[in-house]
């Protein structure tokens, strides 16, 4: 039986965009133990229906404490919105960290009163994104903005090819037209863009992410509950339900340690 605190954390996403969540966590928490899914065999989750997203943040939490996990992170915008009231319902003693767009921060941020948010269509068409926007957007104007297709080009390690680029200039068309001088990458695969973000952005342009503050904010839960792991740990272990090789691929392009990957038989 494993001590509590020295128990694993297990982070996912529908793919790959929640290694840019992980790579935060990682430099917080060097001492926790951390388990990856991304279920890649189920991408785009911004294009799927809020039952479908449930159903498989399910088998995906159900995986985690089959491995005794005593944290979950959901490192997903688009599978918080769906799925995290159900989750925390299903188990109510269980820490569960989930995450939204830094609508907040930006609101506070922004010198125009301009937000731009670039989201997946699911993220933004969600109950809980306008109860974000209620709650702290009535002093700014938000420009949003759903980027289908930018995510099925992330998860082949696409971060600068034309058709990419095109795509994304495109996206960022309408927010720039509208003035926004903050913007929300409300989509935890879009912090890899960063690099083509800023050719294609005016240098004024603030962006605002959220992985360090998830990071943040799974630190201060586990001292809360006394579940911070003070020992050494193993290496992050990773699982997809799409290609091995592939989910292998895109890590060793993002930088990350690409040596313990496994499929997700859920
Ligand atoms: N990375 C996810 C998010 O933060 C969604 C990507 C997808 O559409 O699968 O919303």
């Amino acid at each position: 039986m494993l001590e509590r605190s020295s128990a694993p954390v297990g982070v996912f996403d529908s793919g790959v965009g929640g290694l840019s969540v992980l790579a935060e966590i990682q430099r917080l928490l060097p001492n926790e133990h951390l388990l990856y899914a991304g279920d890649c065999g189920h991408i785009p989750y911004g294009e799927k229906t809020p039952e479908f997203i449930r159903e498989r943040c399910v088998a995906i939490a159900e995986f985690f404490r089959q491995r005794g996990a005593k944290a979950l992170v959901m490192a997903c915008n688009t599978a918080t919105a769906a799925a995290a009231a159900d989750l925390r319902e299903r188990y109510p003693d269980w820490l569960i960290i989930g995450m939204e767009p830094a609508v907040k921060p930006a609101a506070m941020a922004t010198r125009n009163g301009i937000v731009g948010v670039l989201a997946t269509t699911g993220t933004l068409q969600s109950a809980r994104f306008a109860a974000l926007l209620d709650r702290f957007a009535a002093d700014v104007t938000v420009l949003t903005q759903p980027g289908p297709g930018l995510v099925e080009r992330i998860e082949q390690g696409d971060l600068s090819s034309p058709p990419l680029r095109a795509l994304l200039a495109h996206y960022l068309q309408p927010l720039l037209a509208g003035g926004c001088d903050t913007l929300i990458l409300g989509c935890t695969h879009y912090p890899f863009l960063k690099p083509l973000l800023s050719e294609l952005l005016p240098p004024d342009v603030a962006l605002v992410d959220t992985g360090a503050a998830v990071a943040r904010h799974l630190q201060r839960l586990l001292t809360q509950a006394g579940l911070s792991n003070l020992q050494a740990c193993g290496p992050t272990r990773y699982w997809t339900s799409g290609d091995v090789n592939d989910f292998r691929n895109v890590l060793q392009a993002f930088g990350m340690n690409s040596e313990l990957v496994e499929p997700l038989g859920t």
